[in-house]
């Protein structure tokens, strides 16, 4: 109520045509609704599968502490520091830092075509839930999966309608599109997973699938599995493309930094563990291959259901909400350019948001037909999909991020960026105190490493 009230007095008193978030809470859930997406109920399951199972849960968790959390905190300070758009709030702490927010305005058009593609085939999934998707045994489900992917047109409709609703939100602005569509679904989707972790555990042979998950075999990692644990979290935390940035440039002066990024942190990973947890019993359970690759939760979850009382409205609940978890998360990968558009070049948000959905719709026609009638193009060894993937979360964000982190710990200054993240010293503690020495060594050593170990110049 207090916090309530002190941010609608400043919004009175200000009285700037820039929109808002309405409460912290509003804003608690919008970081963590464009947290929580794909990247931790499909990509994370399907990345542990490929890189080795414990070994890549403990990396990931090793990123998350040392580099993710950090980051999420330095884009929230640069984007209320600036006020205004990423490529502007970059070049607010050093003019010549705008080409981090340029990085991310590139990466951003990479990630919502191919985000909205997948998105599409959760908004399929939620459909198929009450047409015979649930009737049908794991072999069946992979090819009912295959054959609906490889498919050159119905993909290509759900990839629309998704991106479709995209645009529809950022229309209609931060507090009443962004901050409204995320505070209910988000606690709904949670309880859910909760629910399908007890039904995944309670299998028969379940506790086979945990022991893969959790237990880490060391002879595992490579430089190769550094580098995925290392995208993977600054994908599933949306750090380094400054989606962080431009949400948190809509904040108040009077809101928590630190808290609200350890919230948004515990929030993810928890929901990325989660995923895990119904996955693997899952797959070990009905013979399944862990290292199916992006096809892992589309067809191991429709087998989860098959197994439960009411199971086609389980399915139906569980990929509607996962369509709009994915939804929190690609508003906020179209906000970022569109801010800039409308900020800097003077663009309207309808004319914006309209022209970067329509050219990153038509990349991601490319996207979707890499698994079907090109699947056989192939370009640095990897298909469109792959490359856009391993490119835009192993090369693209760990370089943002980085370079974000550089700016921070070593051109704006401890007592400027200290004074940001503590509201001028009226938030004390161990993570006020702690936060800017990581940013300044700890993150830059851990990224450039991975680099290093990924090019196979250092064994780690
Ligand atoms: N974090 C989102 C997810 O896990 C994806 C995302 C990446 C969003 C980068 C914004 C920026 O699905």
């Amino acid at each position: 109520m207090a916090v309530e009230s002190r941010v609608s007095a400043e919004r009175i008193q200000d009285q700037k045509p820039r929109d808002q978030f309405k409460s912290q809470l509003g804003f608690i859930f919008a970081a963590a609704g464009s947290a929580v997406g794909l990247g931790n109920i499909w990509r994370f399951p399907y990345m542990t599968g490929t890189n080795g199972g414990g070994a890549f849960v403990l990396l990931y968790l090793i990123c998350v502490l040392f580099v993710g959390a950090s980051l999420l905190l330095v884009e929230f300070a640069i984007g209320r520091n600036g006020k205004t758009n990423a490529i502007e709030s970059y070049a607010k702490i050093r003019k010549g830092a705008k080409w981090i927010g340029f990085l991310g305005f590139f990466s951003a058009f990479i990630f919502l075509s191919y985000y909205s593609v997948v998105s599409g085939w959760t908004v399929y999934y939620s459909i198929q839930s009450f047409f015979g998707l649930n009737g049908l045994a794991p072999d069946q489900i992979g090819n009912f999966f295959g054959a609906f992917i490889s498919d050159p047109v119905k993909p290509l409709m759900y990839h629309g309608i998704f991106m479709a609703l995209t645009v529809g939100i950022i229309i209609k602005g931060v507090s009443q599109g962004i901050e409204k569509s995320t505070k209910i679904m988000m606690p709904m989707l949670f309880v859910l997973l909760i629910i399908l972790v007890i039904r995944a555990l309670t299998l028969p042979g379940a506790w086979e699938g945990i022991k893969w998950y959790l237990t880490p075999d060391l002879s595992k990692i490579t430089g190769g599995v550094w580098i995925a644990a290392l995208g993977q979290v600054f994908f599933s935390m949306s750090v380094g493309m400054s989606g962080m940035v431009t949400y948190a440039s809509y904040l108040g002066k009077h809101e928590n930094l630190p808290k609200t990024s350890i919230i948004v942190a515990l929030m993810d990973t928890s929901v990325a563990l989660l995923a895990g947890l119904i996955i693997f019993p899952a797959v070990f359970s009905f013979g399944l291959e862990p290292g199916a690759g992006p096809g892992l939760v589309f067809i191991t979850l429709p087998a989860v259901f098959a197994q439960m009382p009411l199971g086609s409205i389980f399915s139906f609940m569980f990929f509607v909400l996962l369509a709009i978890a994915c939804l929190t998360s690609s508003i906020s990968i179209l906000e970022m350019p569109v801010s800039y558009l409308i900020e800097t070049r003077k663009m309207a948000r309808t004319k914006a948001a309209l022209l970067v959905g329509a050219i990153a719709y038509v990349m991601g026609i490319a996207v979707s037909f890499s698994f079907g009638i090109w699947s056989d193009f192939t370009l640095f060894g990897k298909g469109i999909f792959d490359l856009f993937d391993y490119f835009g979360s192993n090369i693209s964000l760990p370089l943002g991020g980085l370079a974000a982190a550089i700016l921070v710990g070593w051109f704006w200054g401890e007592k400027d960026a200290v004074a940001e993240i503590s509201n001028n010293g009226e938030i004390k503690g161990t993570i006020v105190k702690a936060w800017f020495p990581v940013v300044k060594y700890v993150v830059p050593v851990t990224v450039v490493l991975i680099f290093l170990s990924n090019l196979g110049i250092l064994k780690l």
